[in-house]
């Protein structure tokens, strides 16, 4: 890997502003020129973290942990340097550069995230005036805070608003490699039309993909991103980005089924809900599960199809156990989702079916019980 010139990084760190960075982590109270928080590297009940504008560094008293924007984003993001150099880049719409020499597989594909943020940006904006869609979502519960926490957007109803909101022919082959345009008897036309946008984040904030509801009936009801070069379905959670953003530790994560239903569950306070991408739960999802958390809870519907879910998400999960890590099962009565139960019976109700999971040996015994003939002895082993 080739060097990133220091010019290029000084220059990020001129542009940046450490106060807005830190203060979209931790909130800051304005204290003289500087500002404090209670420092999120150590525990403690009074604040003896220092943000200075002037210097745009940073200093816990308490733990001695400081210093610049980088080292922040490495630490609380858990980044790299080099990835916490391209989160910051990307924030400018800058590619990062390498010093001559540099093998070409400076990443290609670069520019491709930096096209979804903004289409991501251009489908919020167009939220702002449509009234249908707004009240859609209220109607669904959710508060513009919570919206505005998921970048909640929506694609207008027109064959080709987001193309021409691009302006540019030339990036007609990214806008397509991203998935966002369709290309039809050598015409394109943008593939989310007249939908509710949910972007899709990856654990670095970039948005990689979109799944699209539907206002009114409509087939098919969620359209999602196809799989491309920086999205991949089978390894991506929904909310998971959003989850840190708001708990820095994640001491468990419950994962349901639909995008309505991790923002309704975020509406009501329970931050740490992730969704599958509308497949079926995948090695890789179940090991990025454990990487981030020790305690699983699988939530599905109570019918037949959740049940089968459930079954099938045990068999991924029985390999990969590990010490320490707890897994649970919670199937919901018929014909509710996690987003209808939380709005009916509220929060504390909700939370107590969580914690009253079923763990995943009694899961399994009882699903084999159900299975085996427990009248022959043969089934009783
Ligand atoms: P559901 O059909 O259970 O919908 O799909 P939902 O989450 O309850 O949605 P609302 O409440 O009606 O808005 C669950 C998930 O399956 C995927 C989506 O990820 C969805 O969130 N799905 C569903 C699709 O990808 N395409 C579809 O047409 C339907
Ligand atoms: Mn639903």
């Amino acid at each position: 890997m080739k060097q990133i010139p220091q010019s290029f990084i000084n220059d990020l760190l001129a542009r940046c502003d450490l106060i807005e960075l830190i203060n979209n982590r931790v909130v800051l109270r304005k204290k003289g020129n500087n500002y404090t928080a209670c420092c999120p590297f150590h525990d403690e009940k009074t604040p003896s973290f220092i943000v200075n504008a002037t210097k745009q560094l940073y200093h816990c008293f308490g733990c001695g942990v400081g210093g610049n924007a980088i080292s922040f984003l490495m630490d609380y993001d858990h980044l790299t340097f080099v990835e916490a150099i391209e989160t910051l880049a990307a924030q400018f719409g800058l590619t990062v550069p390498r010093e001559a020499g540099a093998p070409i597989a400076a990443r290609p594909d670069a520019d491709l995230y930096y096209i979804m943020t903004q289409a991501s940006r251009y489908y919020q904006r167009q939220l702002r005036d449509q009234f249908v869609a707004i009240d859609y979502l209220k109607q669904r519960g959710l508060s513009g805070q919570i919206a505005k926490e998921f970048g909640i957007g929506y694609a207008l109803p027109g064959w080709d608003d987001l193309i021409k909101a691009f302006q540019k022919p030339e990036i007609l082959p990214q806008l397509l490699s991203v998935g966002l345009v369709i290309k039809k008897e050598q015409k394109f036309y943008d593939r989310f039309r007249d939908r509710i946008m949910f972007p899709i984040r990856d654990r670095r904030g970039r948005v990689i993909g979109f799944g699209g509801r539907i206002i009114e009936k409509g087939e098919p009801k969620y359209l999602n991103s196809p799989e491309t070069p920086i999205f991949h379905k089978g390894r991506e959670l929904y909310g998971l980005y959003e989850a840190y953003q708001v708990l820095r530790d994640l001491p468990r994560l419950v994962v349901v089924e639909g995008y309505m239903d991790v923002v309704a569950l975020a509406q009501h306070g329970i931050r740490y809900a992730v969704a599958t991408l509308g497949t079926a739960i995948t090695t890789e999802h179940i090991r990025a599960l454990f990487r981030a958390t020790s305690e699983v809870i699988f939530c599905f519907d109570g019918d037949n199809a959740g049940k089968a879910a459930a079954w099938r998400a045990l068999e991924v999960t029985l390999p990969l156990l590990q010490d320490g890590i707890q897994v649970r099962f919670l199937l919901l009565p018929d014909k509710e989702d996690p987003d209808s139960l939380v709005r009916q019976e509220g929060a504390e109700t909700f939370e107590q079916r969580i914690q009253k999971a079923l763990p995943l040996a009694d899961f399994l015994f009882n699903h084999l019980v159900k299975q085996a003939d427990l009248s022959s002895l043969e089934g009783k082993a």
